[in-house]
């Protein structure tokens, strides 16, 4: 993952850059680094173990002056961290390197340059590219036609953003596999993992294509594709505002977005609902006619986007009455698959980079079916341009690592899906009337739930001293379970497991006793009075039962049951009321228990690598 950021300028560009490395933190933050060219040509370059705020310290005491420089802020793959492994890496005090990606045949490479008396200083597979860049400069290339003969030699994925020492009016960026965006100024220019590193200087975008290689001067930005022709590209404004990312009075950026989630469901429906119909059109200009023709839905994602996945087959097969199979994208692509006839492939996405997902749409696409659509929370992302259809989230940036309003805008406009396809199947129009009316309270619905972080943030105090816990859910509720789970391991690091309520006494009921905490989703749907059966089973083993239930559900407190009462709302949008006190009580057990809410240990929100 890692994130990659450049300029090159009339004006010093250390602080650029550090403001760039601090808004793509949540890439990666194991290590960063900042390298600029002074006026000597020399390359200043600080690396510290950690966090970016570190290595701003280091750079305040030892300042890095200089008009042209990259930074980088890294999530481990090959080498643990450490400064050695930090980037960006050197060779011989002429070459200057940033990468994002992965470099699949380094170790052949490496062998070769350690044999032609490279020496390695780190155990990155980064390494070899920087080694390889100044081989050519050392042949007599030019910068960029460097970059472009190693590259060529590169196998794998990268971002990289490359300096010559010797030449200091030319930054080198290239892009294969790994997100890369040129910002514009006025006689100066930038390179960034995403558009958020650079809003503080610009609003204005180049996003560079699978193969490109740029080459930015003061003046000049110039763009080459992947056979090596020139190439113009659009330069898009972008209107996001610089603040949108910032963490304002909120303790963590992950609270600040659970409580955006009104707001961000609110701009999902924003002109894609029409008195009682959704719009197809909302998916594109093409989608209605697409529509008409689907016959089975096919949907691939990865972490919180799948789970948003494994909801929308609930609702593809009970509302629209469509097939729809759901499937982890690391699974997906590495299998052989039949394309069910009139299928529609689906992915989702926060990111619209996850190497993963794009690696199954790609693949998706080759197997034959004929028109893919992407759910996605970033307009300009890979995904997003490499689908025929797209629907946009609109949850504006999400920064905490845990998926939060990503996840509801994603069963929002999974919603407004299965609605318009349901259409020309199992829906009729006061059925589509019914759902477009429950996603417009949905709202109001999410602000109440949130009232109750107060009295979600006194029940945290009871998992705080726990190993384990267990969330039971059934039927659509039982991805909600897989989520809460997932929210709860992943930033309090306490082990949780989902596990459809019926499956109880297939096995994990043997983990039941009084140090294993049970969560169970509970709202009055069909469902109910079998989900009650199986916490009797819990409770007759003496596990302690926390139940998120609504008002209606006919359940008394009692010495080892915690009730939480959520709002009555309708079966069909309950996924979406459960899932946010769910994201509370991790969101407070991991306040309590001290850990980094927002950063957690060994991840990072971006996994544009394998
Ligand atoms: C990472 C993030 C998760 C996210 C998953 C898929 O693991 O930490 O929060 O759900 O990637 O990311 P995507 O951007 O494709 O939704």
């Amino acid at each position: 993952m890692c994130g990659i950021v450049g300029a090159i300028a009339q004006r010093p560009v250390a602080a650029i850059l550090l403001e760039g490395l601090r808004r793509l933190e949540y890439r990666g933050y194991d290590s960063a680094g900042i390298a600029v060219l002074d006026v000597d040509r020399h390359i200043e370059r600080v690396r510290t173990l950690g966090k970016v705020a570190r290595l701003r310290e280091e750079v305040e005491a030892q300042p890095v002056p200089g008009t042209l420089g990259v930074a980088h802020t890294r999530w481990a793959t090959h080498g643990e961290p450490a400064t050695r492994n930090a980037h960006p890496h050197v060779c011989r005090d002429r070459c200057v390197l940033v990468h994002n990606g992965i470099i699949e045949n380094y170790e052949t490479l490496r062998r070769e340059q350690a044999a032609a008396g490279h020496r390695f200083t780190s155990e990155t597979d980064t390494e070899v590219v920087v080694h390889a860049v100044y081989d050519e400069l050392a042949a007599g290339h030019g910068l960029t036609e460097a970059v472009r003969r190693a590259s060529r030699r590169l196998e794998g994925a990268y971002a990289l953003g490359v300096i010559d020492a010797s030449d200091p009016d030319r930054l080198v960026a290239a892009r294969q596999g790994s997100p890369l965006v040129i910002g514009v100024g006025f006689g100066e220019h930038f390179i960034a993992s995403d558009v958020f590193a650079l809003l503080p200087v610009t609003h204005r975008f180049i996003f560079l294509e699978e193969g490109d290689i740029a080459e930015l001067t003061r003046d000049q930005v110039r763009i080459w594709d992947a056979d090596g022709h020139p190439v113009m590209r659009p330069v898009k404004e972008s209107t996001v505002s610089a603040d949108a990312a910032e963490r304002g009075e909120y303790r963590h950026y992950m609270l600040k977005e659970i409580y955006e989630q009104p707001r961000a469901i609110t701009d999902t429906l924003e002109g894609r609902l029409s008195g009682t119909r959704a719009l197809p059109e909302a998916f594109g200009n093409q989608a209605e006619a697409i529509f008409v023709g689907v016959r089975a839905v096919t949907i691939v994602a990865c972490g919180t986007s799948y789970h948003a996945g494994l909801v929308a087959r609930y609702w593809m097969e009970a509302l629209a009455g469509l097939p729809c199979q759901v499937e982890v994208a690391s699974e997906y692509r590495y299998r052989r698959h039949v394309v069910p006839e009139g299928s529609l492939f689906v992915t989702i996405s926060q990111s619209g980079e996850t190497a993963d997902t794009l690696a199954a749409l790609r693949q998706a696409k080759a197997a034959g079916y004929a028109t893919t659509l992407a759910i996605c929370n970033v307009p300009e992302s890979s995904l997003v341009r490499e689908s025929d259809l797209v629907l946009l989230t609109r949850a504006g940036p999400e920064i905490g690592v845990a998926s939060t309003k990503a996840f509801t805008t994603q069963l929002t406009a999974l919603l407004l899906l299965t609605v318009v396809l349901g259409r020309y199947h199992a829906l009729d129009e006061a059925g589509e009337a019914r759902v477009v009316t429950l996603l417009r309270s949905l709202p109001v619905k999410l602000e109440q739930v949130l009232a109750l972080d107060e009295t979600i943030a006194r029940l945290a105090e009871q998992f705080v001293e726990r190993h384990h816990t267990l969330f039971l859910g059934r039927g659509e509720q039982y991805p909600i379970a897989m989520e809460g789970a997932l929210k709860l391991k992943e930033i309090s690091y306490i082990h949780a497991e989902a596990y459809p309520a019926g499956e109880l006494k297939h096995g994990p009921l043997a983990l039941i006793d009084e140090d294993m905490p049970v969560v169970a989703v509970a709202p009055n749907n069909a469902l109910l009075e079998k989900l009650k059966s199986n916490l009797e089973e819990v409770r007759a083993r003496g596990g302690q039962l926390f139940v998120f239930a609504d008002q209606q559900v006919a359940m008394e407190e009692d010495d080892g049951v915690t009730i939480l009462r959520l709002p009555q709302t309708d079966d069909l949008i309950d996924p979406l009321i459960f899932t946010v006190p769910l994201q509370l009580l991790a969101y407070h057990v991991a306040v309590l228990k001290g850990t980094d809410v927002d950063q957690p240990r060994n991840l990072a929100k971006s996994v544009t690598v394998e």
